[in-house]
């Protein structure tokens, strides 16, 4: 072998042991640190506090997949269909999702410990539902949302009202 092939020969086996190495550094890490890490992202998910009665209103896998379209898609039916189902109303899901402050009332959507703020931090969503729709049970704004009909009109001078 001339020098120069000699000395790709052993850049080239240089190279794969590398290689090798670094695969059994990398299965290593998947090993040992990944399940510490799941266990990690385990402890620091939210905890959203359990809602009243025995189930939510469709299965909880669905429900926290799918709240947002669930809501629109009721909201959808509200205000153009006449649609009143009151098992998904906003204001159900208030109701049974309720989590109590220090002294013992239902908080608001300004407490942090609110349920629909309880994954939202974590992911980072805002939401401006509670800017109208009252936030805790048993809503005097809601019956206020409620008595202005779903008439679009009658939805846009509300829409100015509450938001001056
Ligand atoms: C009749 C009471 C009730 C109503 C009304 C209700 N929920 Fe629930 N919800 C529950 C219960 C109970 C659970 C927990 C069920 C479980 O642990 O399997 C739950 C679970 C959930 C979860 C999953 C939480 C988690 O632990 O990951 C979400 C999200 C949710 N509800 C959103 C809503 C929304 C949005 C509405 C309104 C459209 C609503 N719920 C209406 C009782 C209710
Ligand atoms: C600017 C005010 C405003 C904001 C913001 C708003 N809404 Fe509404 N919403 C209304 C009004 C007004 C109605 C009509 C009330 C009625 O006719 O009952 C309504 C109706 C609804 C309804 C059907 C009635 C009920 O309670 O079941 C749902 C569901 C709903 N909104 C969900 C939402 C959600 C979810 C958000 C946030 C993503 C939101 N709304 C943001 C004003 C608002
Ligand atoms: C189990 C955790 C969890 C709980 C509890 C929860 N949410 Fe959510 N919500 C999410 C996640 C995650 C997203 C973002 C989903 C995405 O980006 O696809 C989201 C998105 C939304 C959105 C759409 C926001 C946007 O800008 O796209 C609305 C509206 C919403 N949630 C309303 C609510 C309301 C109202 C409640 C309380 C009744 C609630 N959520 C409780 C996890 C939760």
């Amino acid at each position: 072998m001339t020098g120069v092939a000699k000395q790709f020969a052993l850049r080239l086996a240089r190279t794969v042991d590398c290689f090798v190495a670094s695969l059994l550094a990398m299965t290593a890490f998947c090993l040992l640190a990944l399940p510490a890490l799941a266990e990690d992202a385990r402890t620091l998910a939210p905890q959203p506090p359990r809602g009243q009665g025995e189930h939510c209103v469709a299965d909880t896998d669905f429900m926290r997949r799918n709240h947002m379209l669930m809501m629109m898609d009721h909201r959808r039916e509200v205000l153009h269909d006449g649609v009143r189902e009151k098992k998904y109303s906003l204001a159900g899901c208030v109701s049974c999702h309720a989590v109590k402050g220090a002294d013992g009332a239902p908080v608001s959507f300004a407490d942090e410990k609110h349920f629909c703020r309880s994954c939202h931090s974590y992911v980072a969503v805002r939401i401006d539902c509670f800017e109208c729709h009252k936030s805790t049970p048993d809503a005097p704004q809601k019956s206020a949302v409620r008595e202005q009909g779903n008439d679009a009109k009658k939805l846009a001078a509300y829409l100015r009202e509450v938001k001056p």
